[in-house]
């Protein structure tokens, strides 16, 4: 969590570092705040609040040719003013953004408070400026040098800036366990950020910084990197496949609805080039040389958190299914802590929009020391799982700004469905024809998403006569239980209504015991998954007064005659429907959001990319 921006260039920092918050907020709008080198000090302008509010506080005319800003999802003190970044050391010639935590900050504080430091904020970065600070002044290092020093000294995760009112055309930023980006525009310019969102629309050459590094940057001179352990690195710059448009809400009133609205495009951009119904094959260049580790897997051990944990149980399906491979999926938090049995013989395959996600990374990292094969399936191009694990496959799903995760989801399930029937192919556990039959199917999926999303308006009329229930229950079987999981998942997150997603037929051994007239209950029940036994579960509820709202397939009749409202979804073959089914409960839980007039972008005590435990 938290976004960090940082400009040293020969234009205005300002208006970069605000649009540049913006860009990130979605990691964190608990705070934000912002350090310029003006003149021979720093002045600090930060906020309790959202960027917008800091941005109204700046005066006009405001200008600086170095600076940082952070926008902030509190870990160590309440989000209020005094704990918002930027923190300044005690001289006040210092200043630091931080993403992430520093666990051992408790004992550098006892040893800064015992040299008579004083502390303004509860923060572990206000911690991290002092102790830099210290170093900095009672050894004749340079800035870089006492950084680096500091750090060693440091554990935790972190991705800093500091800047400092001596030297003013300088900045030293570093990463261990949050991700950092320096764009590198054509004038020189260096423009930091916690993702390549900032830097865009100034330059498209970058340079992903690795663990353990510290990058020096001074205006006019290429930039310095090295090792915290004082190893010279030559950093590779890389091209930046990323559009300013794409960052935009291009008329849509939240970034949510917009991604909603993609996924026809995403769902298509995660097959383009890999699925070739034409050519009867589909290809996965990214894995491809993994295939037969995978083939000889004696399991697959999916590894992510929230919605990705919710694609990989999809997955679990798809590849069971179609691949007869055993799976098993976790949770990112749960496997980490488990001293799980993996070896060299296990695959873990690794979920996640971001990429960044602490708890997966962690899982993912023993798994690699236990000698598992890794494999990432990551949103973001250059994120820190996409890095760090031997495969992958992206998502191509594009950027994802709402907190509450859509496309990325349907694309993670794209991808699932790609690998798996891959790998059903190459092991002769999917007939030819059935493989021919999905792959033309899994074709038709963006246009069958098109189809699905015409129902908007009579969801939005749904959502209205529910937005006041203070629970909801879904319940799908098979294939679509995790999709029950998700959509309960949506709607809590948004809404801030408690709801809970059951396998249908668990609902007998317990939750049945809620209903009653007042509990509304999302029922996908779709042709072919068990459809009797769901039709079964559909009649208990009924006879309990609950209210139905059924998800079913086009043509519809016996569900639809119990149900209080349906919306139907294209016919698919069974392990497709998870890409449709998912699209109207997205769409239910936005609108029930923007009912009850959430912020469904920023939904409160959330951040898009959790990248602390
Ligand atoms: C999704 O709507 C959530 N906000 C959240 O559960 C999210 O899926 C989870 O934090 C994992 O993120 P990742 O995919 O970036 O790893
Ligand atoms: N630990 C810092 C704070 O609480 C940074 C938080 C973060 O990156 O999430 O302010």
């Amino acid at each position: 969590m938290c976004g960090i921006v940082g400009y040293l260039g020969a234009g205005n920092a300002v208006p970069v570092l605000i649009n540049g918050l913006k860009r990130l907020e979605y990691r964190g709008y608990d705070s934000a705040g912002l350090a310029l080198v003006t003149g021979e000090a720093l002045q600090v302008t930060k906020n309790k609040g959202k960027v917008a509010d800091l941005e109204a506080m700046l005066p006009p005319g405001l200008s600086a040719s170095t600076g940082i800003a952070h926008t902030r999802w509190a870990t160590h003190g309440e989000p209020n003013t005094v704990n918002a970044h930027p923190h300044l050391s005690p001289s006040g010639r210092l200043a630091i953004v931080h993403n992430g935590i520093i666990e051992n900050y408790n004992v550098l504080k006892e040893y800064l408070l015992q040299k008579g430091h004083v502390f303004r904020s509860e923060t572990d970065t206000e911690v991290l400026i002092h102790f830099i600070e210290d170093i900095y002044r009672s050894s004749a290092s340079s800035l870089p040098e006492a950084v680096q020093m500091a750090l060693r000294r440091v554990v935790g995760a972190y991705a800093i800036a500091v800047i400092s009112a001596d030297e003013p055309g300088t900045m030293v930023v570093a990463r261990k366990g949050s991700p950092l980006v320096i764009g590198v525009a054509a004038n020189g310019d260096f423009i930091v950020g916690s993702d390549a969102a900032p830097l865009v629309e100034y330059t498209k050459t970058v340079y992903y910084m690795d663990e353990n590094e510290i990058a020096y940057l001074q205006r006019g001179k290429p930039m310095e990197v090295r090792t915290l352990d004082d190893r010279p690195v030559s950093p590779k710059l890389t091209e930046l496949d990323l559009s300013i448009e794409a960052l935009e809400k291009e008329g849509y009133p939240h970034f949510m609805l917009k991604e909603i609205y993609e996924q026809p495009r995403s769902v298509h951009d995660s097959m383009r080039g890999r699925l070739l119904p034409g050519k009867g094959m589909v290809k996965l260049g990214g894995i491809q040389a993994y295939e037969n580790h995978l083939l000889e897997s004696r399991r697959i051990i999916m590894v992510g958190c929230g919605t990705s944990w919710h694609a990989g149980l999809v997955g679990e399906y798809l590849f069971e299914e179609l691949a007869r491979i055993p799976v098993e999926v976790e949770y990112g938090s749960e496997f980490r802590y488990r001293n799980p049995i993996i070896g060299p013989g296990d695959v873990v395959i690794g979920i996640s929009q971001s990429g960044e996600t602490a708890d997966t990374l962690a899982g993912l990292r023993l798994a690699k020391e236990k000698g598992a094969l890794l494999l990432g399936i990551c949103n973001v191009v250059g994120s820190s799982i996409a890095r760090e694990t031997h495969a992958g496959i992206y998502t191509h799903a594009g950027p994802e700004i709402g907190v509450a995760s859509t496309k990325a989801f349907t694309a993670q399930v794209t991808v699932l469905t790609l690998m798996a029937l891959r790998l059903g192919m190459l092991k002769g556990t999917v007939s030819e024809q059935r493989a021919r039959a999905l792959m033309r199917e899994l074709d038709q999926v963006p246009e069958l998403i098109e189809k699905v999303l015409q129902s908007d308006l009579l969801i939005q009329q749904i959502a209205r006569q529910y937005q006041q229930a203070k629970n909801f229950l879904y319940l799908g079987r098979g294939i679509n239980f995790p999709v029950a999981l998700e959509g309960a998942l949506k709607l809590k997150e948004i809404s801030y209504i408690h709801a809970e997603g059951y396998p249908a037929a668990e609902m007998k051994h317990g939750p049945i015991a809620l209903i009653d007239e007042n509990m509304p209950v999302v029922v996908i029940a779709t042709r072919k998954g068990n459809y009797d036994k769901i039709v079964s579960n559909i009649m208990e509820i009924k006879a309990r007064n609950g209210k139905i709202i059924s998800i079913v397939s086009e043509g519809d009749t016996q569900v639809k005659a119990l149900s209080d409202h349906t919306i139907e979804i294209p016919q698919t073959d069974e392990m497709l429907t998870p890409l449709l089914a998912t699209v109207p409960l997205q769409l239910l839980a936005y609108h029930i959001a923007v009912g009850l007039g959430r912020d469904v972008d920023k939904p409160r005590n959330l951040a898009k990319s959790v990248t602390v435990e």
